[in-house]
């Protein structure tokens, strides 16, 4: 230590000698390493022939056993992080990400982004060296930095310059990414300014097509491939707009996926998957542009809905349903069916009234007329289950459940009051069940407003359709119904399976170990 004390004194003098024997104490005990903690960061400037040197020292104590030799150590590296040290400091810092100590972990934190307020690009350049090179819990690590730290930064720090980067980088990273990295890399990519424009967004959308795969048949058996859509579907989501279209999206998912929507395998074994697709593809139809085969897609979209809109028992051409069976109403499937048939059908109004087809609008409004009956008969129990209750009465399970179940049946009303116009019409405009009301969007404008989805209020106006009969003609769901009904938020769900490397995109076997 006498020695040490010395070479401080030389160091004065800008010693070379004395700053090399500091130095050296990195691989004495633990007071030696203490001070060549403290020190090689501070007389760093003045030996530059020795800048190596003493990096090397200053690492070597960065991964000391002694944690409080490491905090030191860790807290003093963004000294060297100047010039064309900067990236290499960057590159160890993330790897020092992967500590297990909370405070070290924090420190290596501020220490980035320090140097990150230096030379935004040269620590991004460490960032993504690991990201792209680095072991899975450093690459795990570095991503999530980015995607919680990224937005704290100032705004001079993210020029468009940085951010241009960023983008560019992420791109290739996206070559082989696990579910859970692409989530986390497009909400980076999403926090961007550069890309809020109507061709940021495109460009996003982009970067989901690739990853989803759409120039393939769904295997439908496999869940994996399943996760994948929807997964990437609900990263698309909300980057569509009137502007930026889903129409590939919505034309994969006619011609793919509901031609099998029963065969499909759901990656979480408590998710129905056939309703989240039909949820998904719901919101999706709102934004489709043109589409090549619309009529064929809307076909195959029209016979799904079809399916899930039955004949009246004895009405069937097959006899299907004949006898005293009454087919049960999926009320939630329909939303979303009549809704997105709603959508596209409104992009070509000649399907239902086409003179080739004429039988195929006589059939529909027969089935649309035994649906509406039966809603109604459900619509009034509701109500009148709902009557009068406020505030904490409709907190409960059962009555959340009801709520939305009353707007379920409300929107389904809605869509097929229009449909049943002569010629059908496609002017409606409703809020999905699940997505929370928005000013703008009056539920059924041109209704009474007691017609509103608020229960309580004006219970009273049930719509005008036939009433007659409803009672003898359809059995109004019980308490099945109310454990299938939309209370599912896919939103809340991870949904991913297994672990990275698992399921999509296995990445490939990275090098290990550190490579400083
Ligand atoms: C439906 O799934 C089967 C495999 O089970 C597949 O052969 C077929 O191509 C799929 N259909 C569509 C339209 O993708
Ligand atoms: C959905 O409803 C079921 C049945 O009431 C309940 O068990 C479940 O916890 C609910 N899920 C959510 C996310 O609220
Ligand atoms: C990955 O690398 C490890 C260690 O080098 C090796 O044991 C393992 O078999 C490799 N896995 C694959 C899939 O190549």
């Amino acid at each position: 230590l006498h020695c040490l004390y010395i070479s401080l004194l030389l160091l004065f003098f800008q010693h070379k000698d004395a700053y090399q024997a500091i130095l050296d104490g990195v691989k004495g005990g633990p007071k030696e390493k203490c001070l060549a903690a403290q020190f090689i960061p501070k007389f760093f400037s003045h030996f530059p022939e020795l800048a190596d040197a003493a990096i090397n020292a200053q690492l070597d104590l960065c991964e000391d056993e002694d944690v409080s030799i490491r905090r030191q150590a860790i807290k003093e590296l963004p000294r060297f992080a100047a010039g064309e040290n900067l990236p290499r400091v960057a590159d160890i810092l993330t790897q020092l990400l992967q500590t297990d100590d909370s405070a070290e972990f924090n420190q290596v934190n501020t220490a980035l982004i320090s140097i990150f307020k230096i030379d935004a690009k040269g620590t991004l350049g460490g960032l993504f060296t690991q990201i792209l090179q680095g072991e899975d819990i450093v690459r795990e690590r570095a991503i999530k930095f980015l995607s919680t730290k990224l937005k704290t930064l100032p705004e001079e720090v993210m020029t468009k310059e940085v951010e241009d980067f960023i983008f560019t980088e992420i791109k290739k990273v996206l070559e082989d990414v696990t579910g859970e990295e692409f989530v986390l890399l497009m909400r980076i990519l999403a926090g961007l300014k550069s890309l809020q424009t109507v061709s940021g967004r495109q460009q996003l959308v982009e970067l989901v097509v690739e990853q989803a795969f759409l120039e393939q048949a769904l295997n439908p058996a496999d869940a994996d491939s399943v996760d994948r859509l929807l997964q990437c579907t609900r990263q698309a989501l909300p980057l569509f707009s009137k502007n930026v279209h889903s129409t590939r999206f919505v034309t994969y998912f006619c011609e793919h996926v509901l031609p099998n929507l029963s065969m499909l395998t759901s990656p979480v074994a408590e998710l129905d998957i056939q309703l989240e697709v039909l949820k998904l593809l719901a919101e999706m139809s709102r934004f489709c542009g043109d589409m090549e085969k619309l009529e064929t897609n809307l076909k195959i979209l029209f016979e799904k809905l079809l399916e899930f809109m039955p004949l009246p028992p004895g009405e069937g051409e097959n006899g299907e349903h004949s006898g005293n069976e009454e087919p049960r109403l999926q009320f939630s499937y329909v939303e979303c069916l009549l809704f997105s048939f709603h959508q596209l059908g409104k992009k070509l109004p000649d399907f239902l009234i086409d003179k080739i087809n004429t039988e195929r609008l006589k059939d529909f409004k027969i089935r649309l007329q035994y649906f509406a009956r039966g809603l109604q008969v459900y619509i009034r129990q509701l109500r009148v289950a709902l009557q009068g209750k406020t505030g904490d009465a409709l907190k409960t399970e059962e009555n959340k459940i009801k709520v939305v179940a009353l707007k379920i049946t409300n929107n389904i009303n809605v869509l097929i009051k229009d449909l049943f116009h002569n010629p059908p019409s496609y002017k409606s405009t409703i809020t999905l069940s699940w997505k929370p009301v928005q000013k703008m969007d009056v539920v059924g404008q041109k209704r009474p407003s007691g017609e509103e989805v608020a229960p309580g209020s004006a219970m009273k106006k049930v719509s005008p359709l036939p009433r007659r009969d409803a009672r003898q003609i359809y059995n109004p769901p019980s308490g099945k119904y109310s454990a299938t009904i939309g209370n599912f938020s896919y939103e809340q769900r991870g949904g991913f399976r297994g672990g990275r490397g698992r399921g999509w995109g296995g990445r490939g076997n990275r090098s290990r170990g550190r490579i400083y």
